[in-house]
């Protein structure tokens, strides 16, 4: 069975690597259309869970359908019984609720098209060649229709993606406060793009305020911090605690340092290293900051390394030895674009030390 996600238009790409860097969660990225991706469960009987699991977890998407057909969307309307057919095992006998989703370039190539119809008006008119059995409030199935370009997509009762920790995390809820920590959603991006899995260690070598810690840690991951000034080291250990995260160890240490003994080995770091005010970079050149913490962090870790900063660092990391899976661009303000590196250690690789 077929998952389909609708993405968010917030980036253009970090939404669709998001879902594609959670295969390890038991699933492969079957097809993408326009705002839709199309995932397949590796054991049809994960379905469920996968569906459950990614709605609590996603923090670049809006909803989950089940049962995902595709149909051409040239034919649909034309050959509306097949699609009906393939339907049918999923409806019968039951109330449904049809809801369309029209995507932005469906929107844009119908533009001149006179008889174009609403949202509504279609979903009365699917509807209405579906079944006779409707109830738009408590539907036994709901049936979801995503008209992409060149595609129908067909999904059953989508979820929506859990959006509540935007609200619950955001930094002036926190027990402590500090003006450069990452927002909820990038900060939760950052952690799924690792691809790390329940049990699994996170280490973030300039944790802050813990904005990332917490999420990975709501993820049930375990979680590492280390952070060089001691308030900000007390502040986070405020946030994890007033959060609840278990299985978290913050250490108050330089992460160009040898790091302590528990973060010895972890299987993925996610970090927005600090950039900016020399105050923040505790006097050191960024460069040389990033570079004696990449090496360090090269000794202990295997998995990826997803490192948010200003500056592109592809240069600098692959002399270290690092490969560069993909770098995206976030615009921030006029003044700040933040680039999110995703890189994986080349094992033994390391040109310039
Ligand atoms: C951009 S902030 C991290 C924000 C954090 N991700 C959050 O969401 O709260 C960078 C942090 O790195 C810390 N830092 C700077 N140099 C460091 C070093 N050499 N070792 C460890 N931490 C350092 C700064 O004190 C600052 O708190």
């Amino acid at each position: 069975m077929l998952l389909a996600i609708l993405l968010s238009k917030w980036h253009p790409n970090l939404p669709f690597l998001e879902v594609k860097s959670l295969e390890s969660l038991g699933y492969l990225v079957e097809e993408k259309h326009d705002e839709l991706t199309l995932i397949k469960p590796k054991k049809e009987k994960e379905t469920k869970n996968i569906k459950k699991t990614l709605s609590l977890r996603l923090s670049l998407s809006h909803e989950i359908s089940e049962n995902a057909m595709v149909f051409q969307q040239k034919d649909f309307f034309s050959e509306f019984s097949g699609v009906k057919q393939k339907l049918i095992p999923f409806i019968s006998k039951k109330t449904i609720c049809v809801r369309v989703k029209k995507m932005q370039a469906y929107s844009k190539a119908q533009k001149d098209d006179a008889d174009k119809k609403t949202v509504p008006e279609l979903e009365r008119q699917i509807g209405g060649l579906l079944s006779e059995k409707t109830d738009l409030k408590n539907p036994d199935v709901t049936v979801r229709f995503y008209l992409c370009k060149d595609k129908i997509i067909v999904g059953l009762n989508p979820v929506e993606v859990d959006k509540t920790f935007l609200k619950k995390h955001k930094p002036t809820k926190r027990a402590f406060f500090h003006p450069a920590t990452l927002e909820p959603k990038l900060a939760r991006t950052l952690v799924n793009l690792t691809g790390l899995v329940p049990r699994q260690t996170l280490l973030d070598p300039f944790c802050g305020a813990g904005g990332i810690l917490l999420e990975a840690g709501c993820m049930g991951l375990n979680v590492v911090g280390i952070e060089k000034d001691e308030n900000v080291f007390e502040g986070c250990k405020k946030n994890l605690d007033f959060y609840e995260i278990k299985n978290q160890q913050v250490f108050l240490q330089d992460a160009t340092q040898a790091l302590p003994k528990k973060a010895m080995v972890v299987d993925a770091v996610a970090t927005d290293a600090p950039f900016g005010k020399s105050t923040l970079l505790f006097g050191e050149k960024q460069i040389e900051l990033y570079k004696k913490t990449l090496l360090n962090l090269k000794k202990i870790c295997n998995g990826s390394i997803v490192f948010s900063t200003n500056i592109d660092i592809t240069e600098l990391s692959e002399s270290l030895g690092f490969k560069t899976q993909f770098v995206e661009k976030v615009y921030v303000h006029k003044s700040l674009t933040r680039r999110i590196h995703v890189l994986k250690p080349v094992s033994g690789k390391t040109i310039s030390s």
